[in-house]
């Protein structure tokens, strides 16, 4: 065997290698069909005979939204992420005598959005077809759609999730974790939740997206850790250096300063610059955790594979904690149990 072949073999083994660590980190998932996750009791397209237009609505709500508040294609997909550390809409109820629901708990606070499109996506398939549609499966489906809108890719929601009859103020201040979350607190809590140190690079993606108030990276502003471009630094202390009595806590910067409602790869492209917006995107390549930033630096050069680990883990996360079976119920307003 000569030197070439032996780095061919080499080559090959760590490819194989590395494909079958990343199999193994995702024990959790019921299984692969072509490398897409299958979430447990979860359908390809649970609609198609009890509401076979669900999609169709979900879609065209989606779209109307929109197209009033190009922001809302990100609030849509980040409120599927804050309802997926157990994706059962638990995140859309209101607050009863009985709990303190997720709306104030402090990741949420005058920050998640579209709670009022999903009400209205959620009253047009009422009159289509009454007590089918699940809340949950609607924020999985209008994350999906966000997307796609926003010229990302498109992938095949698994539906059948089932809605809550609680929710958690403690839960979700536990689960979710803050934008000065080291890369370590980060890949802990992804972690905790079956999801992996692949997944959370690939998740955290969808800061390619979206606005952010200057209160979630205030902390960036004093440059202590000196990993942030400084023409970025200086317009952002411009942009959130109030000086009146009113807190800077409504003025927003785009998460992505480059393509800010493309959903494309530009946000790994800003972290290499120093130009992530929260601390934690910016601790994914200069938080000291090699295998972090080498997985930004590959979505850097192949966007094509961002989009293939985005979706792989949008399923997977969307998947977490579902309610399936006779367990939950189908509400049939997504603010109240029925
Ligand atoms: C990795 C951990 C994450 C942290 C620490 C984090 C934190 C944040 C924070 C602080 C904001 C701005 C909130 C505000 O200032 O009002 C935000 C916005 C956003 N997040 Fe995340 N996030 C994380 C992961 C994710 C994931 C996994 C998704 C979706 C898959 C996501 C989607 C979004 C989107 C789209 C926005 C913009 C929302 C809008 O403009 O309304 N985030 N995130």
């Amino acid at each position: 065997m000569n030197v070439l072949n032996v780095l061919v073999l080499e080559l090959l083994i760590l490819v194989v290698a590395n494909h079958a660590s990343r199999v193994s980190k995702s024990l959790n998932e019921t299984c692969l069909e072509d490398g897409i996750v299958v979430g447990p009791g979860l359908l390809k397209d649970a609609y198609k005979d009890r509401c076979p237009d669900a999609e169709d609505i979900i879609f065209s709500g989606v779209e109307n939204a929109v197209i009033n508040d190009p922001r809302m294609a990100a609030s849509l997909l980040r409120l599927h992420f804050h309802d997926c550390f157990g994706c059962d809409a638990s995140v859309l109820l209101d607050d009863t005598n009985n709990f303190v629901g997720e709306k104030t708990a402090a990741p949420n606070l005058n920050s998640l959005r579209g709670f009022d499109v999903i009400d209205s996506i959620k009253s047009e398939l009422e009159s289509a077809c009454p007590g089918v549609v699940s809340c949950a499966d609607i924020l999985a489906v209008a994350a999906r759609d966000s997307v796609l809108m926003s010229n990302g890719p498109g992938w095949e929601v698994q539906t059948g999730r089932r809605d809550s009859l609680s929710a958690s103020k403690a839960a979700a201040n536990n689960n979710i974790p803050g934008p000065n979350s080291t890369a370590q607190t980060l890949v802990n809590a992804f972690q905790n939740v079956g999801l992996s140190l692949s997944d959370l690079v690939a998740l955290s993606g969808a800061h390619t997206l979206g606005r952010a108030r200057c209160s979630s990276f205030n902390s960036r502003l004093q440059n202590s850790k000196g990993d942030i471009n400084l023409d970025f630094l200086q317009s952002l202390q411009q942009l959130c250096s109030v000086t009146s009595t009113n807190s800077n806590s409504n003025i927003l910067a785009d998460l992505d300063l480059v393509t800010p409602a493309t959903f494309d790869n530009q946000y790994y492209v800003n972290l290499l610059s120093g130009e992530g917006l929260l601390p934690s995107d910016q601790a994914l390549i200069g938080g000291g955790n090699d295998q972090t930033a080498e997985i930004v630096r590959s979505y850097v050069e192949d966007e094509g594979a961002f989009f293939q680990d985005f979706i792989r883990a949008m399923l997977k996360m969307g998947s977490i904690g579902v309610l399936t079976g006779n367990d939950g119920e189908i509400r049939r307003n997504c603010r109240v149990v029925n």
